[in-house]
């Protein structure tokens, strides 16, 4: 039979390039923000030194505003596009020019919490004023009127590419105007798998634009080309602000104790703004037109991890997700498949990640929903029993897609998934 917990253990180690840990090879030969965080959960598995090396080299690529890049790229890799070169950004080590979601201070939370030792104390007090920087950098650069829900400039930033929830707001986006450039994603993965070409030339007029302009607040945001509220960040968000409020209580650091309680009651309340009564659950809000996203993602159900209950919770939200687990044979698509534009392999349009059913399932049995939590829990372990650490999964067959030996998956099946696991 084969041992998936060691097979997991050889992925994270196959993929690290000295202290911090690719994706996957080829595909994503760099190292990744939210990828890396959750690399770090696999590792303190079975090695704490390593895990905390991974965060600490990402914030390697803080910038002096807070922000913690979405790529930081160390070197020029062939493989993938598009590489430093383009960004043009002004960073060393050289980095894109944009976030992706703040998981960090929940899993260094984690990581503190398991490592009892007075030197992972240390390793936890040096990374907080880090965080707290870069969460103070996301509730202003990307929350700039205060209201409490935290918006992307770029699909990227959400970490879900072509989620339907991008689709009317990158109808208006222009394509990209700069020369031909080469798609390098779909040398190595089905195009079937992947964002269209169209939405591609959008992602690059983005892009053009940050390099063009600048990649500061001032000219992005409002003024950028996109500007989405994302039920996504703002649920990682909040929680990640309570693991960081917890963190300090703990550690017994005033600063920013009381900066973090407002972020916290301030998207409490936020929140309200994305719920989307026709579809059942949040959506994404357009900051440009102010109309919500139309059809459930699989963030929206990110809602318990945030922290929070009430009526919608209880009743609309837990109705909405147990629908979408009755029409779907593996728990949680990412997006509807009743909804017109499901689509079961095109990434973030259909398949199943095992990071968000991760995020999905602790807040489901934080809230006490047993029966939800156990359904998203088990059918992420029989995912990868059935087909192995794959970038995602088909959410009707099961099978894997996207990129092979991916880290996130192997580091979920580690730190939650296995039966050597505990269902935290
Ligand atoms: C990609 O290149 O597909 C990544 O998702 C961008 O971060």
């Amino acid at each position: 039979m084969r041992d998936l917990d060691e097979e997991a253990v050889a992925i994270l180690r196959a993929n690290d390039r000295g202290g911090f840990t690719v994706p996957t090879a080829r595909l994503y030969p760099y190292q990744w923000n939210w990828d890396s965080a959750f690399a770090a959960l696999g590792f303190a598995t079975f090695d704490l030194d390593r895990s905390w090396r991974e965060i600490e080299m990402l914030f390697e690529g803080q910038w002096p505003n807070g922000m913690v890049p979405h790529i930081i790229f160390r070197r020029d890799d062939p493989d993938y596009f598009p590489g430093p070169s383009v960004w043009g950004t002004d960073n060393d080590p050289p980095t894109s020019g944009h976030s992706q979601p703040p998981v960090a201070a929940t899993i260094i939370r984690a990581l503190f919490e398991k490592d009892a030792s007075e030197g992972g104390a240390a390793r936890a007090r040096a990374l907080y004023p880090k965080l707290l920087a870069w969460h103070r950098w996301f509730h202003t650069a990307r929350d700039p009127a205060g209201r409490g829900i935290v918006a992307v400039i770029h699909p990227w930033e959400s970490g879900r590419d072509n989620s339907p929830d991008w689709d009317e707001a990158m109808d208006r986006v222009e394509p990209a105007r700069a020369k031909a450039y080469t798609r390098r994603d779909t040398s190595h993965v089905d195009a079937s798998m992947r964002p269209t070409q169209s939405e591609y030339d959008r992602y690059m007029r983005i892009v053009e634009f940050g390099a063009e302009y600048g990649w500061g607040e001032d000219c992005l945001g409002r003024n950028g080309p996109l500007f989405v509220a994302d039920p996504g960040i703002t649920f990682i968000l909040l929680r990640a602000d309570r693991d960081l409020l917890a963190m300090a209580q703990a550690l017994g650091i005033d600063e920013g104790q009381a900066e973090i309680s407002g972020w916290i009651a301030r998207a409490e309340e936020g929140v309200g703004l994305l719920w989307n009564d026709a579809s059942g659950g949040y959506t994404a809000r357009d900051l440009k037109t102010e109309k919500l996203s139309d059809g459930l993602s699989s963030v929206s159900f990110l809602a318990w991890y945030a922290g929070l209950g009430g009526a919608w919770l209880e009743d609309t939200l837990a109705a909405s997700l147990e629908r979408i687990l009755g029409a779907s044979a593996f728990a949680v698509p990412s997006f509807d498949p009743e909804h017109r534009k499901f689509d079961s392999l095109r990434y973030w349009r259909g398949p199943v990640w095992a990071v968000i059913n991760y995020m999905v399932g602790r807040g489901l049995s934080e809230a006490g929903r047993e029966a939800l939590a156990r359904r998203v829990h088990d059918d992420t372990r029989r995912l990868i029993e059935i087909s192995g650490f794959y970038e995602y999964f088909d959410p009707l067959s099961g099978a894997g897609a996207g990129g092979g030996k991916f880290t996130w998956t192997a580091a979920i099946w580690l730190a939650w998934a296995s039966p050597s696991a505990s269902r935290g």
